[in-house]
């Protein structure tokens, strides 16, 4: 796998940009939760980094839990259209307060059935927290609670985001250069 810099086009938020804003929304979840049972579900695995840095800011005492959904096809970077589970919840959010953490929503699709199945489970109340939004590609509507950024219709990796399951460890967002990538075979 080639080296981060010889497919980064461009930095699009820095590491202090983000942690600025991550804080931001943990005080501001932390102030629309005072109470109850609060179960953040990061959507696995793009939303790891930002579940992990928000937790800490998030002063309501909390669970977390994760699932893995999939939506794309082998190796496309464009969503299907439907989402299958490939990794159940292991509690039960009956009466809980959920809150879903996402790395980006795109066509929507991935959060509109995560959704639509979560609410069958009778939560007492269902949010998204996203840390980015790319409003040019939605196709499915997607109500966002707690959004981080709007960014542009650009392929993006870093901070829980990959290029084909790399990558997700830099502490930035930036935008691919896909005439510099060469996937591996
Ligand atoms: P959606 O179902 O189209 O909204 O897709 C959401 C999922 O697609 C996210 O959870 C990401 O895993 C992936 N995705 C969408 N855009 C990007 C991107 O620019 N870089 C990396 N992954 C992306
Ligand atoms: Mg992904």
């Amino acid at each position: 796998m080639q080296r981060y810099q010889d497919v980064l086009a461009e930095i699009l938020i820095d590491s202090e940009t983000l942690q600025a804003r991550v804080k931001e929304l943990g005080t501001q979840i932390s102030a629309d939760y005072p109470e109850g049972e609060l179960l953040l579900i990061c959507i696995l695995r793009g939303g790891v980094p930002f579940m992990v840095d928000l937790s800490r800011h998030i002063t309501t005492p909390h669970m977390m839990d994760f699932m893995a959904v999939s939506s794309y096809g082998v190796g496309a970077r464009t969503s299907t259209g439907s989402a299958r589970v490939t990794l159940d919840l292991q509690t039960d959010i009956r009466d809980k307060n959920v809150l879903l953490i996402e790395d980006i929503v795109d066509s929507g699709y991935t959060i509109a059935s995560v959704l639509s199945m979560l609410e069958t489970r009778q939560p007492k109340t269902l949010r998204v927290c996203t840390l980015l939004d790319k409003p040019e590609r939605r196709e499915a509507h997607v109500p966002i609670n707690y959004l981080g950024f709007t960014i542009p219709n650009k392929f993006v990796f870093g901070y829980g985001l990959d290029l084909d399951e790399y990558y997700r460890n830099l502490p930035f967002v930036g935008v691919v250069d896909l005439n510099k990538y060469k996937p591996s075979a």
